[in-house]
């Protein structure tokens, strides 16, 4: 009797141990693997394109990312986040369509607890101070401005024929992304500011918008050609894509290249590197996608445990506890292998 009751007592344990077993192991393989939902503004943007396949280089068995296009409208990427969240993810990124427009990104996250990190479009200061867990990835982008200016002004203080028609001012025109988009506001401003502080004389012919996108701004520079012919000297344009935009038009429209001007971008995109190194556009200023793909993805694993960014205080620079900027970098013939093989 005493040893079927020992008998009975081990298989009860036995039982139990197994149970406790396979319960741990399942808890343990949904806890350890990391679910972080992406939603970007618009799939065809080349350099957030590119920065989301730096991103999906982190998946693995224990990471899985599910990427979202809210093709240009807020209200399918508010349909996205809250899509994701039924589906469990751990964290949210967001790439704001309408960066003055998080309220039901913010709302929908907060009311499931949630994490947020947005990037590349930054949101206004009082919106991410809505929610402890709300933060910012991408760059300061005033920076890239003045290092464009810097760029121009020392293409337009070493090489004078530059200044074409030698009046000692430099006609430049302004491609421009998204109206109301902190990079296009702020990198114009700035690197015009720095083009002047640095003692360059500078003539604004005309400036155009073309939201980011190359085909809108080979449109633009075809006009601009067409209005000020060879007079132009300058292009300062706010990313590399519409850069390439106005070498598309000069292009097409066969201006010998003695009579092109000099262009300048931003981002460093595959295809911006390829025109600097082919002599087409003569600087860009690096957006690292690869530092903030990284930087997004170190955020979002330690907040998916509970921890705090300020675990990341030793790789990055925290701003109010909230943001992490990652530098820009020039970009000439000089240095352009660097960045080509990256
Ligand atoms: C900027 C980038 C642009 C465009 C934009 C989209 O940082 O320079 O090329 O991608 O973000 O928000």
């Amino acid at each position: 009797m005493k040893k079927v009751y020992v008998s009975l007592l081990l298989a009860i344990c036995l039982l139990t141990v197994a149970l406790a077993g396979c319960g741990k192991q399942t808890v343990n393989k949904n806890e350890s693997k990391l679910k972080i939902g992406v939603t970007v503004y618009d799939q065809y943007d080349t350099f957030v394109g590119q920065l989301v396949d730096c991103f999906l280089t982190f998946q693995s068995e224990d990471v899985e990312i599910a990427i979202y296009n809210a093709a240009q409208s807020q209200q399918i990427q508010n349909s996205q986040v809250k899509k994701m969240i039924e589906d469990g993810v751990d964290v949210i990124c967001v790439n704001l369509v309408d960066r003055t427009d998080p309220t039901a990104v913010i709302d929908a996250a907060r009311k499931s607890d949630v994490p947020v990190i947005f990037f590349n479009r930054e949101l206004v200061e009082g919106d991410i101070g809505r929610w402890n867990k709300l933060f910012y990835v991408g760059a300061n982008a005033e920076e890239s401005g003045v290092m464009e200016g810097e760029l121009a002004a020392w293409a337009c203080l070493t090489k004078k024929d530059i200044d074409k028609n030698g009046d000692g001012v430099i006609q430049y025109v302004v491609l421009e992304g998204e109206a109301g988009h902190q990079d296009a506001i702020v990198r114009t401003e700035a690197s015009v500011n720095t083009l002047k502080k640095q003692g360059i004389e500078i003539d604004k012919l005309g400036y155009a918008i073309a939201n980011w996108n190359r085909a809108q701004a080979q449109t633009k520079a075809t006009q601009f050609i067409e209005d000020y012919g060879y007079n132009i000297e300058l292009v300062l344009s706010n990313n590399d894509d519409m850069a390439l935009g106005a070498i598309d038009a000069y292009e097409a429209k066969a201006v010998p290249r003695n009579k092109w001007p000099v262009i300048f971008g931003i981002d460093g995109t595959n295809v911006g590197l390829e025109a600097v190194r082919d002599d087409k556009m003569l600087g860009t200023v690096y957006n690292d996608k690869e530092g903030q793909a990284t930087a997004m993805f170190e955020l979002a694993s330690v907040l998916a445990r509970g921890g705090s960014i300020e675990e990341l205080s030793d790789r990055y620079t925290i701003e109010n506890g909230r943001y992490i900027r990652l530098p820009y970098e020039k970009v000439t013939s000089s240095n352009i292998i660097k960045y080509l093989s990256r």
